[in-house]
């Protein structure tokens, strides 16, 4: 029996989180009868979509031939062939309709002269199955998250889906058989504790970028979904594949969308070398992201960086257009110059590989369903849970995510989820007993927390996390530094038995708050740099010097990983789907991969 009181709301499908997944599931799934709450700790048009720069992709054709097989053969090639074919098929195909709805919505594209869509070429994307390069990249100048998340933000609104701002969701609330009943959720504005109920609990919590020390996550980015899943005893699929985008700003990790290089920028060296026309002759600064990445990284290592320091690389674009910096790369010509005090008109940005993107994440079917395998079963779903967006593995971007296909991923299977709960859920329809204890697992955490009284502060703690990952889980890995993060890692997680809470407040801010995103992040980190130990082989982001080649025969698998209270982990695996879902297209058999 828990000593707080809960508020307690019934609803048929309850969304946490408001980004451009959360969003687009809530709108769905509102606008199809069902009585839809979205959870978020954040005002939702400040959730991370907000920061997308470049665009979403989409075989419109808009601006040269283009097909949606081409689409799906590059991000399958971008995934380094561990992705699943069907997944990555249905995301392709489907990008184009739900492009076309979220015109017919409101979002302000930037046009070409007839007014289409403008479309920009990038990393990865080609024509001709990598003999062209395709401009499939749909854009708002590089401002396309924040037109997309405001857009979809209305829709919600419109069709009548209820807000609770300011909420963090701290544990899901399930039974003794594995069904998910809904999440508590702690109101940060007056510290008032809620129990949300729903048919379907639908996780759109975003990636865990914060576990690391440069990333251009926001700070809100410490993986809620995926700390309250691993607690929940559900596996996490493909968290070795971190990807680091190459063009970072150096010193503060704010993004410089890929975009600028799409339209025409460029990375040199120290000597001014274009370095990229030696690691990818054929596409060159727009190679996929892994790619260009190592290869800055290589050029730092060799010593031909940029600066006293000779620690980072230069992006120019010093000789576009002014009308074309002005038009099409607003957002980033500001960005330079607070944050790097650049002016792109005249100077080079300096930029590093920064941490982006978590390509692993929870497991879910094509429509969202959250997936906890057994032998006997890989594709085995948990009644009542779904996850979408970065906080989930469709998987659509295996080993390694192509550019502008992270938006899609957010809208395609947003809506996937919203289609899929208007199936399993009838509108107002009964909700079944929650177990006697729902609940008491989130507050008893909540409660270990508040009274923490030890010796470590969290914010030192999450700095030494930081750096570890920074350190020993990097753009290149090696059995030794892994070794050196697995143990700095167990020492950190120890640690947290020690933990001391200074303002204990329930309210926003707090370092109660605080601590509890932490928590989500170390259950990630250990579940990150444990899953980069064990897999044997370079395969997209994740690259070994100690195994420097791809391994089909080994690993062309998903790897699962669960974490238990002590920080242990247990390893599983799932099949890579090989097979298309219709006829329309062939399977993209596993070759090298080259740019
Ligand atoms: O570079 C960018 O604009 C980022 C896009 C993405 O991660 O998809």
């Amino acid at each position: 029996m828990s000593a707080y009181e809960f508020i307690d709301h019934d609803y048929d499908v309850v969304v946490v989180g408001a980004g451009g997944a959360g969003l687009r599931a809530t709108f769905g799934m509102a606008e199809k009868g069902l009585k839809t709450a979205c959870i978020t700790k954040v005002f939702p048009t400040r959730s991370h979509t907000v920061a997308a720069q470049g665009g979403i992709s989409a075989s419109l054709g808009n601006m040269g031939e283009d097909d949606w097989r081409w689409h799906m053969y590059d991000t399958i090639k971008g995934s380094d062939w561990l992705g699943d074919q069907d997944a990555i098929e249905y995301m392709c195909r489907e990008a184009i309709p739900a492009i076309i709805e979220l015109e017919h919505y409101g979002v302000p594209f930037s046009r070409t002269k007839e007014g289409k869509i403008y479309q920009r070429p990038f990393g990865g994307m080609t024509t001709k199955f990598g003999e062209g390069i395709a401009q499939r990249t749909c854009a708002a100048a590089d401002r396309t998250g924040h037109a997309i998340l405001h857009t979809l933000y209305q829709q919600s609104l419109k069709h009548h889906a209820e807000f609770f701002v300011d909420y963090f969701a701290i544990d899901l609330m399930m039974d003794s058989k594995g069904h998910c009943y809904g999440v508590v959720a702690l109101n940060m504005d007056d510290g008032t504790l809620h129990r949300f109920r729903g048919h379907q609990t639908v996780l759109a919590t975003g990636g865990y970028g914060r576990t690391y020390f440069s990333c251009t996550s926001a700070h809100t980015c410490t993986g809620d979904g995926g700390g309250m899943v691993l607690r929940a005893g559900l596996p996490m699929q493909d968290m070795e594949f971190v990807q680091f985008h190459p063009t970072g700003v150096y010193g503060s990790g704010c993004l410089i969308t890929e975009g600028a290089r799409g339209e025409g920028g460029y990375l040199t060296n120290s000597k001014g070398e274009r370095f990229m026309e030696r690691y990818a002759p054929h596409a060159k600064d727009l190679a996929s992201r892994d790619v260009v990445s190592r290869a800055s990284t290589i050029e730092i290592r060799e010593g031909r960086g940029c600066g006293p320091l000779k620690d980072h690389i230069h992006l120019h674009l010093e000789h576009l257009d002014p009308k074309i910096l002005h038009e099409r790369l607003p957002g980033i010509s500001e960005t330079a110059r607070i944050f790097a005090g650049v002016d792109v008109t005249r100077q080079p940005i300096p930029i590093l590989p920064t941490v982006h993107y978590n390509m692993g994440g929870i497991p879910t079917t094509l429509f969202g369903e959250v997936v906890k395998p057994t032998p006997k079963n890989p594709d085995k779903t948990v009644h009542g849970l779904m996850a979408i967006g970065e906080a989930a593995c469709v998987s659509v971007h295996g080993a390694n995510r192509l550019g502008s296909n992270s938006l899609l991923d957010l809208v395609v299977f947003g809506r996937a989820a919203s289609k899929k709960a208007a199936e399993l859920v009838k509108p107002n329809s009964v909700h079944p007993d929650m177990p006697k204890d729902a609940g008491d697992f989130a507050v008893s955490r909540l409660d270990k927390f508040r009274n923490a009284k030890g010796s470590v502060s969290t914010a030192d703690l999450r700095l030494e996390m930081q750096k570890t990952m920074q350190s020993d889980a990097a753009v290149f890995r090696t059995g030794e530094t892994l070794a050196e993060g697995q143990k700095k890692m167990k020492a950190i997680w120890a640690k947290r038995a020690d933990l001391g809470i200074k303002d204990r407040s329930l309210i926003w801010n707090s370092d109660l708050v605080e601590t509890l995103e932490l928590d989500n992040l170390l259950y990630q980190a250990v579940a990150t740099v444990n899953s980069a130990a064990s897999r044997e082989e370079s395969r997209g982001a994740h690259a070994r010097e100690d195994f420097p080649t791809r391994d089909d025969e080994k690993w062309m698998k998903h790897s699962t990983v669960w974490v238990n209270e002590k920080g242990e982990t247990k390893f599983g695996d799932r099949p890579v789907h090989m097979n298309t879902l219709t006829n329309d297209c062939e399977p993209v058999p596993p070759k090298a991969r080259v740019y």
